[in-house]
């Protein structure tokens, strides 16, 4: 098989995680401090795979190009290309051939995260040598994604694994009333077959050249299609839940490293603290991380917790929660959980309080409780 392309989607208008992504791209809004983009080229690199596109948008593209750069700090080259309009991943593949040339590649979708990495399906793909590799996933709203039938097999029946899943019989894009439970993971492997595939299809009612169609497209011609179902964990970190949700799963695995200064300070549990930060008479309970020049002063912070470089924490209890870089929190009686803050964002007290705090609040907002 020729050498391996990679093609990284990472336009699109991130309108679910608004207010956030109206001043970022969502593909770099972090997990466990780090923009979720970079696990993907990670993965990619990891599996040998160095000659990557990565498709912008014109709103948000200056910004992930200054985010990834060259590829060199990944041990990879990158060439960034322009989808002009989000008119879909099929098109989003058209608009990439010219790099991808007559070469197989994986495609990832730059908002998902995938336990475990891509090493293994590369692996199957090169040694099976089939048109088109899908990753598919039990989930409980089927609706919301596209949707995969296979031969044999009924939502919630026994139990699956990559080797024995039946053939691909049909492929539907977010169905009203969906047939099955398995959901097509953001990462597929594709021959050069698909541009054809991508160039006879029709725009859905969203308006879009859905990739589930021109797979559909592929299965229809009578071209192998084999669907791979996921063993690990697999996060679409399109909303506030799934991106709390991606950052306790890393966080999970997290491996301890304290760098920054503690005074009259508590560290228990799985706990980094990066360089620079300084924690005075703060308890910080794992799985936690603390970004490179956080000052942390008479707080507690619970587990998966994600605070950001140079932000600020006084007086205050956080949980469960991801701060974006220079957020600060202070004197807050009750507890802050499950919220997500943005750059540069001030949260402070006022006179009465309630005990407990929920925010999604977008940059450079200042919130006084009053
Ligand atoms: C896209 C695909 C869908 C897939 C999902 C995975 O949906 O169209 O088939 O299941 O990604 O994240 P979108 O994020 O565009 O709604």
């Amino acid at each position: 098989m020729q050498q391996l392309k990679g093609l990284i989607l990472s336009g699109g208008k991130g309108t679910r995680l608004r207010p956030i992504t109206h001043t970022s791209a969502k593909q770099l809004v972090p997990v466990a401090n780090k923009p979720v983009l970079f696990y993907g080229i990670e993965a990619m690199a990891q599996a040998g795979v160095t000659e990557i596109g990565i498709i912008i948008a014109p709103e948000t593209g200056d910004e992930i190009r200054q985010a990834a750069g060259d590829g060199s700090a990944f041990g990879v080259r990158i060439q960034y290309i322009v989808q002009d309009e989000p008119l879909g991943l099929a098109h989003a593949v058209l608009t990439a051939e010219p790099f991808l040339g007559e070469s197989p590649f994986v495609m990832y979708l730059g908002d998902n995260l995938l336990q475990g990495g891509i090493v293994e399906l590369v692996q199957s793909f090169r040694s099976d040598e089939p048109d088109a590799l899908i990753l598919l996933t039990r989930v409980e709203d089927p609706q919301s994604y596209g949707i995969a039938e296979l031969d044999g097999y009924r939502p919630g029946s026994a139990e699956l694994d990559g080797a024995s899943a039946g053939r691909v019989v049909r492929l539907v894009e977010k169905p009203p009333r969906p047939n099955s439970d398995l959901a097509l993971v953001g990462v597929y492997m594709f021959t050069s077959q698909i541009h054809e595939a991508a160039r006879a299809i029709e725009p859905s009612q969203r308006g879009e050249l859905e990739i589930t169609d021109a797979i559909q497209h592929l299965v229809d011609a009578g071209l192998r299609v084999q669907p791979h179902i996921v063993n690990g964990w697999w996060k679409d970190t399109g909303r506030l839940q799934d991106m709390l949700d991606a950052n306790r799963l890393i966080l999970d695995n997290l491996s301890e490293r304290v760098e920054g200064e503690l005074v009259d300070s508590q560290v228990e549990g799985r706990v980094r603290i990066e360089p620079g930060a300084r924690l005075e008479r703060a308890t910080v309970r794992g799985p936690a991380i603390i970004g490179a020049g956080a000052s942390l002063r008479d707080c507690y912070i619970g587990p998966y917790t994600a605070i950001g470089a140079g932000c600020t924490v006084i007086g205050a209890e956080v949980e469960h929660s991801i701060l974006l870089e220079g957020a600060s929190v202070c004197e807050l009686d009750g507890r802050m959980e499950s919220s997500l803050l943005g750059r540069g964002v001030t949260i402070r007290r006022g006179q009465r309080q309630p005990r407990a705090y929920r925010f999604m609040v977008g940059d450079n907002s200042d919130i006084s409780i009053l």
